[in-house]
């Protein structure tokens, strides 16, 4: 079926240049940039320098640039501007959300065995200082959704006081089941903090809808802005009784230097803590307003089509094993594979040496990892699949690429 959108698709390939060297397969690591967004940084850069910071016009679109990014994130995420928090990445979201809640000795903090770093170790983290039990819950990469909501119904309980999960696996790219998994912790008074990490322009979000307490977000994976800011959801009637992890003069209500103080509740500002950088913001802002463009139904459909014609064409190698979420309940824009006996960080490096194809490996689950984005094609899986054939076949990939390459496994 042809795909209606297709110009747009065509257009945002045109307008993210590393697309013209590169088969840039990595954008769950890290997104590419079109020239808007980057443009729209060395502009305010400049402006900074000729103008000066702190001069009132820049500091006027500083607030108005800020409060625009605001309100597109919330458009975004199915929530309200006063619900938005501008934060430095998704760990300091997910940190705000797993530090804000009050924890004791005993509580039950519930997590899955695919998650990353950044929301596996705030789990581990409130059993070393509040001695929490950490409920692990199992899941494989061919889990479909009624299975994985089985799991967490079982994990949760009347002790649960936290559950923290990734909205999409960066280890199996399976979306999972939020809105479902989030009634089943309400109904046991558990908070639920979300890393979404892969998602933010990947899958349409409705924070709202979803029912979740809190949701974070970065600017420079799906939604391919700038690295540095994170854009963090925090539920209305949650703001006040989470507390802060980090504070400064945005956290008070009033203060003085005599002693007297009084404390933000309901403001979500009080969760940030002070100056991020306006070059930064211009270009999320930019990467933002481009993906609602786009339309972020528009865009997940496209992305998932990718890794349905993945499966398909690489699946359908001698040799190969898929190894990511692909029922149509969990399948997202991350698609996974393997070949026993090839190491897929060597596989990594051989990709990117022999044809100039940019992925990452997980040693998590043994996989190569393929981000599917929307200025990525057909042509580019025809191209891994043909150079995945020729290693499948040899055995292993030549010996100049059997080294890790840089960073691969973070
Ligand atoms: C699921 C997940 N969580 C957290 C992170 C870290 O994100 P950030 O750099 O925005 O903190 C990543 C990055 O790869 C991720 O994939």
């Amino acid at each position: 079926m042809a795909d209606e959108h297709a110009a747009r698709w065509a257009w945002m390939r045109e307008r993210t240049p590393v697309t013209k060297e590169y088969v840039y397969l990595n954008t769950g690591f890290c997104g590419a940039r079109t020239f808007e967004v980057s443009d729209a940084m060395k502009r305010r850069i400049d402006l900074e320098m000729f103008q000066g910071p702190t001069t009132k016009p820049v500091m006027d679109e500083r607030a108005d640039l800020t409060r625009r990014l605001r309100e597109a994130t919330a458009r975004m995420m199915g929530a309200d501007v006063d619900e938005i928090a501008i934060t430095g990445n998704t760990t300091e979201g997910v940190n705000i959300g797993v530090n804000g809640v009050v924890l004791k000795a005993g509580d039950g903090v519930v997590t899955t065995n695919i998650e990353h770093g950044g929301g596996m170790v705030p789990a581990y983290w409130t059993r070393r200082k509040y001695g929490t039990e950490i409920s692990i819950v199992p899941i494989e990469y061919d889990n479909g959704s009624g299975e994985i909501v089985e799991r967490f119904d079982q994990a949760i309980t009347d002790t649960t006081k936290l559950v923290i999960l990734s909205a999409i696996s960066y280890a199996t790219g399976q979306t999972l089941p939020l809105a479902e998994i989030t009634r089943l912790a309400h109904a046991r008074g558990a908070t639920v903090v979300v890393d979404g990490a892969q998602t933010g322009g990947h899958l349409p979000i409705d924070a709202h809808a979803l029912g979740v307490d809190v949701y974070a977000i970065p600017a420079h994976k799906w939604l391919c802005g700038p690295e540095g800011l994170g854009m963090l959801y925090v539920r209305r009637d949650r703001i006040a009784d989470l507390d802060p992890v980090k504070v400064s003069g945005r956290a008070a209500a009033s203060y003085d230097s005599t002693g007297n103080f009084e404390a933000k509740q309901g403001d979500v500002t009080k969760f940030e803590v002070s100056t991020n950088s306006t070059p930064v913001i211009a270009g999320t802002l930019v990467a933002v307003e481009q993906y609602l463009e786009s339309g972020p139904q528009a865009v997940w459909d496209r992305v998932r089509a990718l890794t349905r014609y993945a499966e398909d064409r690489i699946g359908g190698i001698a040799g190969v094993e898929l190894t990511g979420g692909r029922t149509e309940s969990t399948r997202s824009g991350l698609f996974f594979f393997a070949v026993p006996g090839i190491d897929p960080a060597f596989m990594a490096a051989y990709l990117e040496g022999e044809a100039k194809v940019v992925c990452r490996s997980v040693k998590q689950v043994g996989s190569v990892r393929l981000s599917m984005q929307v200025y990525n094609t057909e042509a580019e899986v025809e191209r891994v699949a043909e150079l995945v054939a020729g290693a499948a076949a040899a055995g292993n990939v030549p010996e100049q690429y059997r080294v890790v390459p840089h960073g691969a496994e973070a």
